[in-house]
């Protein structure tokens, strides 16, 4: 089934976090055949809870901490998010990467503790556009799924991946459905490598500047399982029109 997934990043308030969720809820309806999730902020987790415990909608967060309590201040563990009614979390977004300097192996060990815990991960990976333009798409997106993954390879069913090209995050230009393709094929492949034994379970969704607009020219591939949103999912009118692009 096809996973929708807004990325909130650091944006809305609890008591906006709560508008936009009561009018979602009434324009989406119960949407058949997709699974439509939400990552709100850690402060709006709560409320969004509340909201959404009795409606189709799931709820994830957009990071998490490896370990389960301790000396860690700042940081949000993966029982905290669970008892929240959290199923997903987000790891490895490029801003955590490149704002935050979170490394390959750090990532690794959130994905590991993220399939510990039982909350499915959406590992999310992609080039930065010095990277495009030298040919290196498939070098940087290979490297960063083979560490994220190393040691875990066996459990590729157990998560999502989201190719999120760097120079297509917030800009508004997105990478064309094609190339997206083409990227998602290469994923396709290398996870099948990595686990031989997978049953194609991984969702590999594209995120980038994907608007009410273009997103139906993604869905007609079936490669493309879905999608990770940041800005077209603050409005409940356009992440509607995204959830009933096909
Ligand atoms: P935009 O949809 O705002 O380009 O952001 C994409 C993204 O980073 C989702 O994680």
């Amino acid at each position: 089934m096809r996973l929708i997934a807004a990325n909130w990043k650091m944006h809305k308030t609890q008591r906006e976090t709560k508008e936009f969720l009561e009018s979602f809820l009434k324009l989406l309806g119960n949407p058949a055949d997709r699974e439509v999730l939400i990552c709100p902020p850690f402060t709006s987790l709560c409320v969004a809870s509340e909201i959404l415990k009795d409606s189709p909608v799931k709820l994830g967060a957009q990071n998490c901490y490896y370990e389960r309590q301790g000396a860690f201040t700042g940081e949000i563990s993966l029982p905290m998010l669970k008892e929240l009614g959290c199923e997903y979390v987000i790891i490895g977004h490029s801003e955590r990467r490149n704002i935050f300097l979170e490394s390959d192996e750090l990532i690794n060990k959130k994905l590991t503790a993220c399939l510990e815990e039982g909350i499915r991960p959406i590992l999310c990976v992609g080039e930065k556009l010095e990277d495009r333009e030298a040919g290196l798409t498939f070098k940087v997106v290979e490297t960063q799924i083979r560490l994220a993954l190393s040691g875990i390879e066996s459990y590729t069913d157990s998560l999502d991946i989201a190719y999120e090209p760097v120079w297509a995050i917030g800009t508004g230009v997105p990478a064309t459905p094609e190339d997206a393709v083409s990227v998602h094929r290469f994923i396709r492949e290398l996870l099948g490598k990595l686990n031989p034994k997978s049953e194609g379970k991984t969702r590999i969704l594209y995120g980038g500047s994907v608007k009410p607009d273009n997103a139906k020219e993604f869905m007609k591939y079936e490669e493309i399982q879905g999608f990770l949103v940041g800005g077209a999912s603050l409005k409940p009118e356009s992440f509607v029109q995204i959830v009933n692009s096909f």
